[in-house]
């Protein structure tokens, strides 16, 4: 339910005010809240000219909010503590779920697809995982089949119950090679954009994607940046209109001789749920980058996936391969199908011990 009539006469005369007022421009969002859906009308332009007590009194005006800070769309504004949602293909997003998205970094074979998707619908995993566009360091690695592998992939994600496939892209073209290849088989999955660190400060990129609104994003912090720098990004996919944007942290380079492929940052979970309104991914495979173990036996990635989920995260995007040895990229890193339900023991006990202690 609207906090307010959109087609009712008060929101006409307020809309009709601001866009008399000069050097003003405006933009509605509407943010979903837990009872209602929250519009949000952002002025954007000379607003220091503009009194606070004045807009209060227009009418409609429930909240008046001077926003200063760099994130204005997915930033969190003063006192306001309220949790927001989007909802995409049954499944809902907010800073108080959790989805795990288990699956290839790349797509080789469509029977090394089908093996991974199988062992997800049998432990009742609704997302995946699958790289098809691969962004490499060396031009001469494997760089993901592309257009040609989705018809299969999403092919066999409706066979299995796949709702959402998260999917790295890394050219705008790659939005309307997904939308074709959904089209033409029917629809049957769900697509989540990712951008990843190496394209966190594409603007061009982020413009595109953020223009389109039929899919949600994942945004990857860039791997050499501020935090600020990558919020900052991320806030072009929500001022050019899309807003359904989730923040992912994958690990930090710090050149530091580090025994893990980056430095784990997941301590930053809470800061960026604090700082904004975006549920917030971890990435446990892409940060530790090996199947290093401690001497307790579990896996270095098993236990930052449990630092990250104690921290809060709503989200984890995690490598699973049914034969590391041959896959395309980052073999070293991918979890067996074998370790599939081990792993979700773990998300589940973090999961209960976290929801234990938050309010
Ligand atoms: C996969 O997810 C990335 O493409 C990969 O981590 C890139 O790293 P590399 O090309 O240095 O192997
Ligand atoms: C990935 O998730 O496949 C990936 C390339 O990750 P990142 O952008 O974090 O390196």
């Amino acid at each position: 339910e609207e906090n307010v009539d959109l087609n009712g006469p008060e929101f006409k005369q307020l809309m009709e005010h601001l866009a008399s007022l000069p050097g003003i421009e405006t933009r509605i969002h509407h943010e979903k809240g837990t009872e209602r859906v929250l519009t949000e009308v952002y002025l954007i332009g000379s607003t220091l000219q503009l009194s606070v007590e004045d807009m209060k009194a227009l009418p409609c005006v429930e909240r008046v909010v001077r926003v200063s800070e760099p994130y204005r769309v997915l930033g969190r504004h003063k006192d306001d503590q309220r949790l927001s949602y989007f909802d995409y293909n049954g499944l809902r997003f907010g800073q108080d779920t959790l989805h795990v998205f288990a699956g290839l970094c790349a797509v080789d074979t469509r029977e090394h697809v089908e093996m991974m998707m199988r062992a997800l619908r049998d432990h009742g995993q609704v997302c995946t995982r699958m790289g098809a566009y691969k962004p490499r360091t060396s031009p001469y690695s494997f760089q993901g089949h592309g257009k040609a592998c989705l018809p299969y992939v999403f092919e066999l994600a409706g066979k299995y119950g796949i709702k959402v496939i998260a999917m790295e892209i890394t050219h705008e073209d790659h939005i309307d090679q997904i939308r074709e290849a959904l089209h033409m088989t029917g629809n049957p999955t769900g697509v989540m954009l990712q951008i990843g660190t190496r394209n966190a400060q594409n603007f061009e990129l982020l413009k595109a994607v953020g223009r389109q609104q039929e899919f949600p994003v994942l945004f990857k912090r860039g791997f050499g940046i501020t935090l600020d720098e990558s919020l900052n990004a991320a806030e072009y996919l929500a001022s050019e209109g899309n807003r359904k944007v989730i923040f992912g942290l994958r690990g930090m380079k710090t050149n530091m001789g580090d025994p893990h492929r980056n430095f784990v940052d997941f301590s930053h979970v809470p800061v960026v749920k604090r700082l904004t309104r975006m549920p917030v991914c971890i990435d446990p495979s892409h940060s530790v980058g090996s199947r290093a173990m401690a001497p307790d036996g579990l896996l270095d990635i098993m236990h930052v996936t449990a630092q990250g989920v104690i921290a809060g995260a709503n989200m984890i995007l995690v490598d699973f391969h049914p034969e590391p040895s041959k896959a395309l990229v980052d073999g070293p890193q991918a979890l067996t199908l074998a370790e599939l339900p081990y792993f979700l023991e773990d998300v589940r006990i973090a999961r209960e011990a976290y929801l234990r202690r938050a309010a």
